[in-house]
C-alpha cells in the first residue's frame, strides 16, 4: 500500500469517527434537553397539584404562573428532542419507548390533548381553588396516556 492511499484510510477512519462522535453527543444532548423539559412540567404541576390537594394553601397569583410556565413550556418546539437513535437501549438514559418513532398519529393526537388540557389549565389556575382543581384532571390524564404509551415503565 502506498503511503498516499495509506493516509486517505486514516483521514476517511477519522472523519467516520468524527462524525459518529457528533451525532452522539447530539443524541446525548436531545435525552438531557427533553428529560429537563419535562422536569420543568413536573416542577410547575407538582406546585399545583399540591394547591388542589389542599397540601398549599392556594395562592392565585402563584397557581397562574405555574400554569403560565406549563402552557409556554407546551408551546416550544420540540422536534429536535427525538433525534432518531434516542430511544431506550439506543441513548443512555433514555425511557422514550421505539413506538414513539412509528406512531406520528398517535403521538400528536395525544399532544394536541396535551396542548388543549394546558390551554384549560392556564385559564382556570388563577381563577380559584375548584378552578383549579376540575382543570388538573385532564392535564395529569394527558401526561399520563402520553407516558402510558411512548414512555417504559423504568
Ligand atoms: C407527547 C408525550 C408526552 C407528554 C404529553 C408528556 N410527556 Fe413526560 N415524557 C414523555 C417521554 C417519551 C418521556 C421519556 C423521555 C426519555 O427518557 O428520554 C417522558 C419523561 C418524563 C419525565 C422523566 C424525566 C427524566 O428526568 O427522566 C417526567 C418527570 C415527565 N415526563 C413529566 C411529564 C409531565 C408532568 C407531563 C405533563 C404536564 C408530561 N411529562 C407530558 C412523553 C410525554
Amino acid at each position: 500500500m502506498t503511503t498516499r492511499i495509506r493516509r486517505a484510510i486514516v483521514a476517511a477512519g477519522a472523519l467516520c469517527l468524527a462524525g459518529g462522535a457528533i451525532a452522539q453527543s447530539a443524541v446525548d444532548g436531545a435525552v438531557k434537553a427533553r428529560k429537563a423539559h419535562m422536569q420543568l412540567y413536573a416542577f410547575n404541576l407538582g406546585a399545583l397539584g399540591a394547591m388542589a390537594k389542599g397540601e398549599v394553601e392556594y395562592d392565585a397569583a402563584a397557581a397562574g404562573a405555574a400554569a403560565a410556565n406549563i402552557a409556554a413550556l407546551a408551546t416550544l418546539d420540540q422536534s429536535r428532542y427525538w433525534p432518531q437513535g434516542s430511544a431506550q437501549g439506543e441513548a443512555e438514559g433514555s425511557r422514550a419507548l421505539p413506538a414513539l418513532w412509528t406512531s406520528g398519529d398517535d403521538v400528536m393526537a395525544k399532544a394536541g390533548a396535551f396542548r388543549e388540557a394546558v390551554g384549560a389549565l392556564a385559564t382556570a389556575a388563577g381563577t380559584d381553588l375548584a378552578s383549579l382543581q376540575a382543570a388538573m384532571g385532564p392535564v395529569g390524564q394527558a401526561c399520563g396516556s402520553c407516558h402510558e404509551s411512548f414512555r417504559a415503565a423504568d
